[in-house]
């Protein structure tokens, strides 16, 4: 095969991101926004992809495929993503998993789930200082479940269908949120085993409240984890007034999701009144979407052009 493409989709983490790099578990799930990525063979032994250099996950993620399988050829990856970038929702993880997908697809292979997954975390750790591989693990098997270092990924019963995400707009970078955790947890090493313990306990709360489908309970937890969250110091002022207003229009609850510092903010809420609060925050001028949850995870997708 010449070319071929695939598309994978991004994540928000619903409760225990951050903790989940020290080794508690986090609730992941899929969202309805993906990224695709189409690779074309090339005569030159390059990965290329336009406007970006060597050191970006999409290339070191092909670049592991082709040497895994001893594909010698060079590869042009061409990327189109709905999943908005350095805001939180996986963006990165997306594209990696989706490149490396491409890859082994245009070197005529099947398209084998965990080989992906070790080439787009190879390419994740470029960008992410210590990925713990939540990103790249929801966007590579889709659904939603809970999330750890050790046990890895595990899908779960999930009643939860809809979230609102709000973006604040503003951009940041995992590794150094990652890196101002480790340094609260290097100077307060007491206070940081209690909040990772609260933390772990709020995943196991949220996982019965998932398969009850308790939204209210479920807001709550998340308003309980937002603020460890500000605690470890990963807020910021947008995030805190986005909460605030998710909050005052009505939502069980609300949080960042990811690594904080800016990007998104999440909120649960009744579904019958996910418009209305949609509406209510865009006259106040914030962007917030209507996210569906627990989608497909890798698949190949149709060529843009035919071969
Ligand atoms: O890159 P983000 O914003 O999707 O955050 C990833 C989640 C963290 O827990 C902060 C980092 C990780 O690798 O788990």
């Amino acid at each position: 095969m010449d070319k071929a493409a695939a598309s994978a989709p991004g994540k928000v983490i619903l409760f225990g991101e951050h903790f989940v790099v020290h080794g508690t578990p986090a609730i992941v799930s899929s969202i309805g926004l993906r990224a695709k990525v189409e690779a074309s063979k090339i005569s030159e032994e390059a990965v290329l992809l336009e406007g970006f250099g060597d050191e970006n996950p999409a290339v070191i993620a092909s670049k592991y495929i082709l040497r895994k399988t001893g594909c010698r050829t060079g590869l042009s990856l061409r990327i189109s993503s709905e999943i908005p970038q350095s805001v939180g929702l996986g963006s990165s993880a997306a594209v990696a998993v989706a490149s490396a997908a491409a890859a082994l697809m245009a070197c005529s292979k099947a398209l084998d789930s965990s080989l992906v997954l070790e080439a787009a975390h190879e390419g994740e750790k470029v960008v992410h200082y210590t990925p713990s591989g939540i990103d790249t693990s929801v966007a590579t098997y889709g659904g939603a479940g809970v999330f750890s270092r050790d046990e890895g990924y595990t899908q779960v019963d999930f009643d939860l269908e809809y979230l609102l995400i709000l973006n604040t707009g503003k951009l940041r970078r995992t590794g150094d949120l990652v890196r101002k955790v480790k340094e609260f947890a290097d100077k307060n090493p007491n206070r940081f085993k209690e909040i990772s313990e609260e933390a772990s306990r709020i995943v196991q709360e949220a996982l019965e409240a998932l398969e009850k489908g308790d939204l209210p309970y479920l807001g709550k937890l998340m308003n309980r984890n937002q603020a460890l969250l500000r605690e470890i110091g990963v807020s910021s002022p947008e995030l805190e007034d986005a909460i605030s207003a998710l909050l005052k229009a009505g939502a069980y609850g609300a949080k960042l999701t990811g690594a904080g510092g800016g990007g998104c903010a999440i909120a649960i809420a009744d579904y019958a009144s996910l418009d209305e609060i949609i509406h209510k925050l865009s006259v106040s001028g914030y962007s917030v979407i209507k996210a569906r949850l627990v989608v497909e995870g890798v698949r190949a997708e149709p060529l843009s052009s035919p071969p």
